[in-house]
């Protein structure tokens, strides 16, 4: 049998231990989906072992010993646990100091500290003995690494090869300068790799540095190079030899409303959606909303930050409600955005209601029971959540942006599977709430067949993963 193609992901989150947003789910089902599809790839996957999954996990990891890593001058010793989850192999990188706290990121070392992982990935190469052929390092805090293979590390590993992938290029690990000595070990003579806008930014030294550089959608690929860059522009069009889009899929067997354990009895599919109407009845009773079948439930379940168009929602938030319908939200974020839905709910008890959490569970009974999914994102690099509405017959309201104008096609304009807006405007998505609110009013049917038509898109990871195997093929030959 041909030797396998050793590839390491390296991520500062991976579901089923940790995730915060969009980058852990990826990371985690989209190895899962090579290890499954892709039996020429030996996958295995690279994380913090951070203290709240630490605690749930010890007993199911193996310890594989430990080494001493360097940051500049400091000197942290790295533990390495290993762990098998559905053919997939994890390795864990343990330091008491730089993982043992409440969250993942919010720190004021966050840079030391994702440093610190980098250089531990190396220590983990040696401890575990798995040498890969590609690194596959995701978003700013894993940018170190392209950047140590081709400084540090050049002779060491000059065999290893790195795929650097941009979840969201609006953060890029910005830094002061004087991190670069004194906490990376880095020379002067590299400052031409990570120096960018008088500061130190470390997705612009990934950039640089990695073999292949690519982005969760193609249309964000493009949007990168000209005006979405948020002010990487230049460099990624230097770089676009390198760059390619490909797009997210979800676990479309976790995400599935025929065998979903949340829904309880409520599971359904296209063809009989009975369960979907009694999973709105279920969300209506549980948020306390009126029950009213027949009243289009709209939600968002997001960040609640202004690129997610949560802005736009609050400018057009009276307006909307006027159209009697009912609205759902689900998120985290900036504190404005925060009191400002928890005070709709209290304005328009029984048909508005807001959880400012960040909960799986709970946007599980969502996706199954609303009518509607709304993400008017200003920029969107790919977007799982409009996937997995989809999944469960909840129409997505998009804005066509990024990731989003990839997946999801205006049924206005012949086939579609949702609906699309262009300007970024209260009165584009004013417009297109109405055309949708009046498609479920007056023609159940054509919205019945629409529902159908997306839950019948196929977003599994399938294509993509395979896509993702091909890039590490071309790069070991
Ligand atoms: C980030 C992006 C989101 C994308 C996710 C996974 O969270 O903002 O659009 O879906 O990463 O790649």
């Amino acid at each position: 049998m041909p030797e396998k193609l050793k590839v390491l992901h390296a991520a500062s989150e991976v579901v089923p231990f940790i995730a915060t947003g969009g980058m852990g789910q990826v990371t985690g089902a989209l190895s899962g989906a090579l290890a499954e599809h892709d039996k020429s790839l030996d996958v295995r996957v690279v994380a913090p072992f951070y203290a709240k999954f630490r605690n749930k996990y010890q007993t199911q990891t193996k310890f594989l010993g430990s080494a001493e890593v360097n940051l500049a001058w400091r000197v942290q010793s790295c533990g390495v646990y290993e762990l098998s989850h559905d053919d997939v192999t994890y390795y864990f990188v343990d330091n008491e100091y730089y993982f043992g706290r409440e969250d993942a990121y919010g720190y004021a070392d966050d840079g030391e500290r994702f440093a610190f992982f980098c250089k531990a990935v190396f220590a983990v190469i040696e401890v575990s003995g798995f040498v890969p052929d590609v690194i596959h390092a995701h978003d700013w805090q894993t940018a170190l690494i392209p950047i140590y293979l081709k400084t540090e590390f050049v002779e060491k590993y000059s065999n290893i090869k790195t795929v650097f992938t941009i979840h969201n290029i609006e953060y890029q690990g910005q830094m002061p300068d004087f991190i670069m000595g004194d906490v990376f070990g880095m020379s002067d003579d590299d400052s031409d790799i990570i120096w960018y806008n008088d500061c130190i930014n470390l997705m612009k030294g990934a950039i640089v540095c990695a073999d292949k550089v690519t982005t969760v959608s193609p249309s964000y690929a493009d949007e990168i190079q000209v005006a979405g860059g948020y002010g990487l522009e230049p460099i990624i069009r230097e770089h676009s030899h390198k760059l390619s889009g490909i797009i997210n899929g979800i676990d479309t067997k976790v995400y599935n409303p025929a065998t979903d354990s949340l829904l309880g009895q409520h599971t359904y599919t296209a063809d009989n959606l009975s369960g979907k109407a009694s999973s709105k009845a279920k969300l209506q009773g549980f948020f306390d909303l009126e029950q009213a079948p027949n009243k289009m439930l709209i939600c968002v379940v997001s960040r609640l930050v202004s690129h997610k168009g949560i802005d736009l929602i609050t400018y057009m938030f009276d307006d909307m409600m006027k159209l009697g319908v009912q609205f759902l939200l689900l998120g985290t974020g900036e504190h404005a955005y925060e009191l400002f839905f928890e005070e709709k709910a209290l304005q328009n008890p029984g048909d508005v209601a807001v959880s400012i959490a960040f909960n799986p569970e709970i946007a599980g009974m969502i996706y199954a029971g609303a009518d509607v999914l709304l993400m008017p994102s200003r920029s969107e690099p790919c977007g799982l959540a409009q996937m997995i509405a989809s999944r469960y017959g909840t129409v997505p309201i998009v804005r066509r942006t990024g990731g989003l104008a990839d997946t999801i096609r205006d049924c206005r304009h012949g086939d579609g599977n949702g609906f699309v807006f262009d300007d970024y405007t209260v009165k584009a998505l004013m417009d297109t709430i109405k055309a949708a609110l009046d498609l479920y009013t007056n023609r159940p049917d054509d919205w019945k067949n629409l529902i159908k038509a997306t839950m019948n898109v196929d977003f599994s990871w399938n294509l993509s993963a395979l896509k993702y195997g091909d890039l590490y093929r071309e790069l070991a030959k």
